[in-house]
């Protein structure tokens, strides 16, 4: 598979659009591009059997009521919860999705994606692999080149490993001197990370180095005009409308 090169938008909607719809829900996704944006960010871990689903948490509880970890609980059973009830009545009904049903769900409104690679503990490369697997089948070569991420290196390096054609982006909450090395190791072309803690001099130094340079989790339109003023690329944010309108004109 031949990607063209990567072209981060100035804006990616968290979770699909977490303030509007329940998030990593294809609702989500779908609120994401009514509200302007042009890609999405969503978490990808593995069911207990080994699928590929849309989910934050390593427990299903805060998001389907289930008290049960997902490493321990098969995509059957996964598929049935409601994963929207839990945000306001009219969600209900909205399931986790299967990262191949995301990706189809993407196809369909146009929307690019930041993967974030989000594993149990134990499963960085399990979790990395599944994610190249699907990408591979699934990915529509009309849809721009997917950004991989992780704070997990080691499910970095897997999908470097396993799927070095799609681009990685390593994620540090607080940056520290490590960040080139970790970022070298990995072969990454972008650094996200924390944009409430982000200061001036780590941007420049990110920029300088020549990575693409993305925060999270911005909803506040005075720090996103700060972020870009510091040379951020692309802010990551629960409520697209906002920071777009921010950072227009
Ligand atoms: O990928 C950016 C951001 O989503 C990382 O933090 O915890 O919201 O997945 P988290
Ligand atoms: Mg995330």
């Amino acid at each position: 598979m031949s990607l063209p090169q990567l072209e981060l938008p100035r804006v990616v909607g968290h979770r699909g659009a977490a303030t509007y719809a329940p998030e990593n829900t294809l609702a989500s996704l779908r609120e994401a591009r009514r509200r302007g944006a042009g890609w999405v960010e969503f978490d990808v871990k593995l069911s207990g059997d080994g699928v590929a689903i849309l989910m934050h948490d390593d427990s299903l509880r805060r998001t389907t009521g289930l008290d049960r970890l997902a490493a321990a609980t098969p995509w059957a059973e996964i598929q049935g919860l409601d994963a929207g009830a839990w945000m306001a009545p009219r969600f209900a009904g909205q399931r986790v999705p299967s990262f191949a049903e995301a990706i189809a769900c993407l196809a369909e409104e146009g929307l690019g994606a930041n993967v974030e690679i989000k594993p149990c503990r134990g499963r960085e490369a399990e979790t990395a692999r599944a994610t190249v697997e699907a990408l591979r089948k699934h990915w529509p070569t009309r849809l721009p080149t997917p950004l991989l991420s992780s704070f997990q290196d080691a499910a970095l390096a897997a999908a470097l490993e396993v799927g070095p054609e799609f681009p990685r982006a390593i994620l540090i909450d607080a940056l520290k001197d490590d960040w080139r090395a970790r970022a070298q190791a990995v072969g990454a072309v972008g650094v996200n990370t924390n944009g409430k803690k982000l200061v001036p001099a780590m941007a420049a130094e990110i920029k300088a180095a020549g990575y693409l340079l993305s925060v999270y989790t911005i909803n506040d339109p005075a720090r996103a005009r700060a972020l870009v003023a510091m040379g951020v690329d692309c802010v990551i944010t629960d409520s697209p409308d906002v920071i777009l309108a921010a950072l227009s004109g």
